[in-house]
């Protein structure tokens, strides 16, 4: 009985160790397979998702911008213009998916050589609309009293900079202007759109 138990149990040291290196290959070729299927993977998921990536986010990274030219009016209407005069543009910037118009006031004036220039009714120190002021000959904020003369340029008050002086041309008679955003209560003019 005893013997016959040893018989059936008992193994050759080679029998042994060939199931191992047999066990040890078969975990070999399933690493291998599974580390190629997860790089196949990873290659496929950078493939499909990079533009998929980039397209849902867009407008985080996208630039709000509203360079597109507005009209502000028939240049014949400002060729004789001696005092700034006032005008509201419509203009549509796009922000990401969203494309939002919206309208602003400028005014046309002449600037220190006499050419016609378009400016921003929107005063540089915290945004305020300025007013013409045609009986005091200047622009006054009414929020903290800031003043500028005809050509935008900055005589008192807390504003840092002068009236911020709009890119303007003229296209098939009509006076264009590209209206922008600027930084409020900075020294020098520096563009949000
Ligand atoms: S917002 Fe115009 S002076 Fe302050």
């Amino acid at each position: 009985m005893t013997q016959k138990h040893q018989d059936s149990t008992s193994k050759s040291p080679e029998v042994c160790s060939g199931h191992v290196a047999e066990d040890l290959a078969g975990i070999g070729r399933r690493s291998f397979i599974g580390a190629l299927l997860g790089t196949g993977s990873l290659l496929i998921g950078a493939i499909v998702g990079t533009p998929l990536f980039r397209f849902v986010f867009f407008p985080v990274y996208a630039k709000s911008t509203s360079a597109s030219w507005s009209d502000v009016g028939n240049i014949g209407e400002f060729e004789t213009i001696d005092a700034p005069i006032v005008k509201t543009v419509t203009f549509a910037q796009h922000d990401g998916w969203r494309e939002v118009v919206s309208t602003q006031s400028v005014y046309v004036s002449r600037d220190a050589t006499g050419e016609l220039q378009v400016l921003s009714a929107i005063c540089p120190h915290l945004g305020c609309s300025v007013a013409w002021q045609a009986s005091q000959g200047k622009f006054v904020c009414p929020c903290h009293g800031g003043q500028f003369k005809a050509d935008g340029k900055h005589i008192s008050g807390p504003p840092p900079r002068s009236l911020d002086n709009l890119k303007a041309q003229v296209r098939d008679g009509k006076l264009q202007v590209q209206f922008e955003f600027f930084r409020s209560n900075v020294p020098d003019r520096e563009s949000l759109s």
